[in-house]
């Protein structure tokens, strides 16, 4: 019940009504009976540069940032944090006496989602794409002592470009090149990660970047793609008895993360993962 005492949390973005994020916030606020509230606001590029201080004004506690803001806003923040900084791009703002310092949780969610299935310490990891969501993922792997990290794409140069990226402010060196040469690295990776919309919907009959036979079952496969939940890597990987891990875990694990950086408070993981499952029309996330 919103009174004259709670606290608003909220989501920027354009559009935002398809986001299920007020959805998982506020059953988690509700089951941890807290006076809070987290809202949806649509805002519109033109407008980004009045919304921190204008959430500043209201009081505002927190702000989930999606697309297409996450990476405009950072230059109305006051503070940034160094992975988010890396990365180049925000989906997290707190706000405290009016200072407004920026997270990335997309990065913190990945790695959350791929340790709760497997060890990630010393592993090779491939990593499939080279835009914004590579880019958050292969940042967050640097910090997790992983091995080695080879970025694939379609056009190499934006693999070089990231890979070179990283390079230069990590203790990693980070391998490239083309994604139709996977098979060269397939044989010594432990972790394949698709960052890239392939199969996503309604492209769901697109071929698999990977398939089964070049897969092994000590490999884990994480797709961060959920819209289907099952996608077409997930499949093949499930056909070689692969581990599988779905991008529905990292949207929940970015949203506890950042209920855990606004309030301090552990968020209800179970309740968020319930919601979000059932919104999507699945009643059991089952392997995944
Ligand atoms: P995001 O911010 O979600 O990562 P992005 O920055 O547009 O989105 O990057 C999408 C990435 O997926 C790119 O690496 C893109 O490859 P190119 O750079 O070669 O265009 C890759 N990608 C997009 N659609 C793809 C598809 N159907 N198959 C394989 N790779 C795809």
């Amino acid at each position: 019940m919103i009174d004259g005492n709670t606290l608003l949390f909220g989501i920027v973005g354009d559009p935002v009504g398809h986001s299920l994020s007020p959805l998982m916030h506020n059953a988690n606020i509700e089951s941890l009976g807290l006076n809070y509230a987290y809202v949806p606001f649509h805002v519109k590029k033109e407008n980004i540069q009045n919304l921190i201080s204008g959430a500043k004004a209201l009081n505002i506690q927190g702000l989930n940032v999606t697309i297409p803001h996450k990476i405009e806003v950072i230059k109305y923040l006051d503070e940034i944090d160094s992975l988010a900084e890396n990365i180049g791009a925000v989906n997290t703002i707190k706000f405290t006496d009016g200072i407004a310092k920026g997270y990335n949780t997309d990065a913190i969610g990945a790695m959350t989602a791929l340790k709760e299935k497997t060890d990630i310490k010393n592993k090779n990891v491939l990593v499939l794409g080279a835009g914004g969501a590579s880019r958050a993922i292969s940042y967050a792997l640097c910090e997790e002592d992983v091995n080695s990290i080879t970025i694939l794409n379609r056009h190499i140069n934006k693999a070089e470009a990231l890979a070179d990226d990283i390079s230069s402010k990590t203790d990693y060196t980070v391998s490239y090149d083309l994604q139709s040469n996977s098979n060269k690295y397939l044989k010594d990776t432990d972790i394949i990660i698709n960052t890239t919309p392939n199969g996503m919907y309604p492209h769901v009959d697109d071929k698999p970047l990977i398939y089964a036979q070049e897969m092994n079952s000590d490999m884990a496969v994480f797709d961060i793609v959920y819209t289907p939940l099952e996608t077409g890597i997930l499949k093949e990987a499930k056909k070689i008895g692969a581990t599988r891990i779905s991008g529905i875990k990292m949207f929940l694990y970015q949203g506890v993360e950042s209920f855990k950086i606004w309030t301090g408070i552990d968020a209800n993981s179970k309740v968020m993962e319930d919601v979000i499952l059932k919104a999507s029309g699945i009643d059991d996330i089952g392997e995944f």
